[in-house]
Parts: C-alpha cells; structure tokens; sequence
C-alpha cells in the first residue's frame, strides 16, 4: 500500500494550515473532517492497493459550496482530489500525498424527474442504486448499471465515463448524459445542465469532463436521460465448451434474440471457481471452461420467451452450449447476475489482484488470457478472464498472495505491448486514474498527449484538480 511503489514526487503545492482549515470551516461549516480515523477509508482505494496521506476531508451539499471551495483552494495553490464512492478500479479516487479530498457524499438530492421524457436532473452524489430505484418505481430505468451500484455516485460513474452491464442496450454516457454542471479549477460554475437530446449549438463541452476523471473540474449535477423500464426480462446463463462457441453463441444471439437483447457478459471457469471459493456461490449448470450471461429486456413476455427458447434450442442442439439455465423471476436473475457481478469481490479476497481492462477485437479476445496462463505458470495464484463480451471489453485478472515486482515485470509492459499490437485499448472502461496513467500512450498518438496535456493546462493551469492522475508524468 505504498507510493513508493510508484515513482511520484510530490509538487509544490501549499500544505493545509490552520488558517487555510478556519477558512474551509467557513465554507462548509461543521463538514471539515480531520479526525484521522474518519480519514483512514477515503485514503485508500477499493482495492486496497494506493493510499494517500491527506488530512483534510470536505463534505460540500451545493454547487456554490464546491465553487467556494476550489476558488479559495485555488488561490493558495491547494491541491483537490474529488471522490464520489471511492469504488475505482485505478487508484484515482484517493489523495497521493495530502490533497484535500472533496466528497459528494451529501450532494445526494435529486433534483426533477419528468416523467414523460424519462430525463433525471440530479446531484452528483447521488449512489447509483438508490436513483436506479427511484426512476424504477416512475417506470423507468437508469442506462447504467455496475456492480458497484451500492456504492458509486452518479457523478463518480460520470468521470470515469463507467461502461458497465448495460451498454450493451443503452450505449455509452457519451450519449445518454445530457447535460452537466461543472465546477472549473478556479471555482467558475459551468451550467451546461440542459435536458436537450439535441443541441448542436457550438462545442460539446460536456464531452470534456465525462472521463476526465476529476481531472477537469468537479462535476455537481447530471442530466440524464433514462429509457422506460422493460416489463419482460429473462436471463440465460449457459455454459461453452471452448471461446470459439462463445463467439459463435454470441453471433447467434445477435442474430436471434436482436432488439431484445440487452446484455452478453462472459467468465471463465477459473472465475467460477473463485466465486465459489470467495463468496460460496454455487454454479448453477454443469462446469464448463467458459460461461456466458444473456439477459433480455423487451416488451412482450410472450414474444420474448419464444424467441429466447427459439436461440436456446439453436445453440443447445448445435452444441456451442452444453448446459444452460433460464430465469425469469426477479429472484432468481439477481442470482444468476450475482455470479457475474460479484468476480470483482471475489478477486479481491484471493490476494493481490493485477487488474487489467482492455478492448480487444473479438475474436483475439481470450488470446491474452491464455497466453499470460502459460507464461506466468506458478507464479500467479490465478489468470482469470471475464467481461463485457459483448461490447469487446476484456477483464483480465491475476492474482497472487502478494504484491511482487517480479511478477508486474512479468505482466508490464507485456499486457500493454500486446494490446497496442491489436490496435486495442489500454482501458476499456475504468480510466486511468493514478495506476495507469503512464500507459496512455499505448493506445493514442503523441499529438493526441499534448491536445490533452494542452486542454488541462488550459482548464486547470495550477494544476490543482486530482494531480498525478490520468495523464502521464512529465519528465
Ligand atoms: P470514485 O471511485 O470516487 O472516483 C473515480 C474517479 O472519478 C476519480 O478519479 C475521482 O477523482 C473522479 N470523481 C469522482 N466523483 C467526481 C465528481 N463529482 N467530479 C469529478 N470527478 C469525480 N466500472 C465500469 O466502468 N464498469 C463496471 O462494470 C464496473 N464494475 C465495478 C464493480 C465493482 C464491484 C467495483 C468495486 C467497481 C466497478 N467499476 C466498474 C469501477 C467503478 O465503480 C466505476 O469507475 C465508478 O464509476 C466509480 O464511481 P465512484 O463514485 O465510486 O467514483
Ligand atoms: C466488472 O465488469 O466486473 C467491473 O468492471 C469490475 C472489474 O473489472 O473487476
Ligand atoms: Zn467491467
């Protein structure tokens, strides 16, 4: 749980001080967290794998609070890091040395919903889950859902641009946000929080902040629009004798099931194993080296189910799938979902987890995983794959009882190499945070690193937003 680990140097922002502390007191009065215990979570990320040291923890309920907050930070030349629910995957979330952490933990409100449009206006605190229950009960569904719902922000989900399981159906947030309010380094307040799905008026500068993790501005309220939530949603989970049926079995799904499908996740058989190791989850078909989820969403549950026993009879009798089980109760898909959401966790207790999130083209998909499996041999405890098959996003995953630089000499550049080779990306969906900003160049051109070293320095010319983060150090 070490910097060091990572070669960084501190810059030379100011360090907090008693009278930068009664002038935050003033801002946000009652909400200026130094006690080091209430400290020592968001100082560490979700895996547990960065920590940082700051001191200072600030919990803003409006957008002017924000605006106070970065214009003071930004004349003393302070350095901000803004955390939604701290669930990153690539350290981004957590101070590197002491910068003030802004939460938008009580940037919870919603702020209208209407209910024709299905457009949601709302803080960027607001934890994923609880306005995907919100807009279900109106009839309507969030397009965004991740395994980390219990404890992500929607604004968290927003700077990270956060793929997930539903993009598949619903596209990326590069569509379905419609607007933004954007709190710049220098505390101006960015109002572009319109609920237009058209609006060709000059640049799309929401654009800039989704995926910028934090890098750009603070991101306060979303505007986003949800699509009517599906009355008819079955889910398939079927086993594969090898990664050419899955191909295959996925093919045939997009033939056959079409506008009703809205997911195509795939696991190996050693994230089955470690599933049930972990979390005691039981494999509900017969064991097979790979799995696939399908789950429809559609209108007819009639319709549907014809379809959905038309593609199973297909894939069954052709033998790319050996076993499958079918769900339709809300009970039981959650199960079956489980199973696939919760590989995350359950790396997590298997030891040190080397995590890597890469598009590839399809049919190389599965290539990498085998490949690292031979060439690791004992030195990992286990090479996984899964992952959003359907939108060519691979997870591939190594764990070992600890953190070994042996072991990441092994994997890097290796893992970035072969990816560049495929003309892939280094980073899928989980950004680059703090753990991956040095690859960047892996997967865009030098011109491309300057525009974006050009637009921070444009945006943020102190450079107090989340230093160290998403681009790559300068030397
Ligand atoms: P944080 O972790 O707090 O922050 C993430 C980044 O955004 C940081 O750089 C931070 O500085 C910045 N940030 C946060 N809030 C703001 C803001 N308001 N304004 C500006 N910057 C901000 N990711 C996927 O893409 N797809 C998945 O399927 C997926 N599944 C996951 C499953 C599990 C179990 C876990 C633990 C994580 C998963 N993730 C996934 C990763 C993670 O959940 C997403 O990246 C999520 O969007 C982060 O939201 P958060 O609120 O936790 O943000
Ligand atoms: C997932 O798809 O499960 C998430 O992106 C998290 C992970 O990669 O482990
Ligand atoms: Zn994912």
């Amino acid at each position: 749980l070490t910097r060091e680990r990572y070669s960084v140097r501190r810059l030379p922002f100011s360090v907090v001080s008693e009278d930068d502390l009664a002038a935050l007191e003033r801002i946000v009065p009652g909400r200026v967290i130094t006690d080091p215990e209430e400290l020592e979570a968001p100082n560490v990320d979700w895996l547990r794998t960065v920590r940082g040291s700051s001191k200072v923890l600030l919990r803003p309920r409006t957008s002017q609070e924000v605006a106070h907050i970065l214009r003071y930070c930004h004349e003393r030349n302070l350095a901000v890091s803004p955390q939604g629910g701290n669930t990153g995957m690539v350290g981004g979330s957590t101070p590197v040395f002491d910068e003030i952490i802004v939460s938008t933990a009580l940037m919870n409100q919603i702020v209208s919903f209407h209910n024709v449009s299905g457009v949601l206006v709302c803080q960027a605190g607001c934890v994923l889950e609880e306005l995907s229950r919100y807009v279900e009960e109106r009839g309507f569904v969030v397009p965004l859902d991740l395994g980390a719902k219990g404890s992500c922000h929607i604004g968290g989900n927003v700077a990270t641009n956060a793929g997930g399981l539903r993009l598949l159906r619903y596209g990326s947030l590069r569509g379905t946000v419609l607007g933004l309010e954007v709190v710049l380094a220098d505390g101006t307040i960015l109002n572009c929080l319109t609920s237009l799905r058209k609006d060709n008026t000059g640049y799309d500068l929401k654009q800039l902040f989704i995926g910028s993790e934090g890098t750009l501005g603070v991101i306060t309220a979303v505007s986003i629009l949800c699509p009517p939530k599906p009355s008819a949603v079955n889910v398939a989970f079927l086993g594969c004798p090898g990664f050419a049926e899955v191909l295959q079995t996925f093919c045939t799904c997009r033939g056959m099931l079409g506008e009703i499908l809205s997911a195509f996740e795939f696991m190996d058989a050693e994230c089955m194993k470690l599933v049930g190791l972990h979390l005691h989850l039981a494999c509900p078909v017969q064991e097979s080296p790979f799995y696939v989820l399908i789950e429809t969403s559609g209108s007819g549950a009639g319709h549907d189910a014809e379809k959905l026993s038309g593609f199973l009879e297909q894939v069954l009798g052709s033998g790319l799938v050996t076993d499958g089980t079918l769900a339709t109760d809300q009970r039981r898909i959650k199960m079956l979902w489980a199973l696939r959401e919760r590989i995350t966790e359950a790396l997590s207790r298997d030891g040190y987890v080397y995590k890597y999130d890469l598009s590839l083209p399809l049919d190389r998909l599965y290539d990498l995983v085998s490949d690292l499996r031979a060439r690791l041999g004992l030195h990992a405890k286990h090479v996984v794959g899964y992952g959003h098959l359907g939108d060519g996003n691979l997870h591939l995953n190594v764990t070992a009882e600890a953190f070994s630089p042996s072991l990441l000499g092994t994997l890097e550049p290796y893992v970035y190499e072969w990816t560049a080779r495929q003309r892939g990306s280094v980073s899928a969906e989980h950004g680059l945070g703090f753990k991956k900003k040095d690859v960047l160049g892996y997967s865009k051109p030098p011109e491309a690193l300057q525009l974006m070293q050009q637009l921070k320095a444009l945006l943020d010319p102190k450079g107090i937003l989340n230093p160290y983060k998403t681009l790559p150090t300068r030397t």
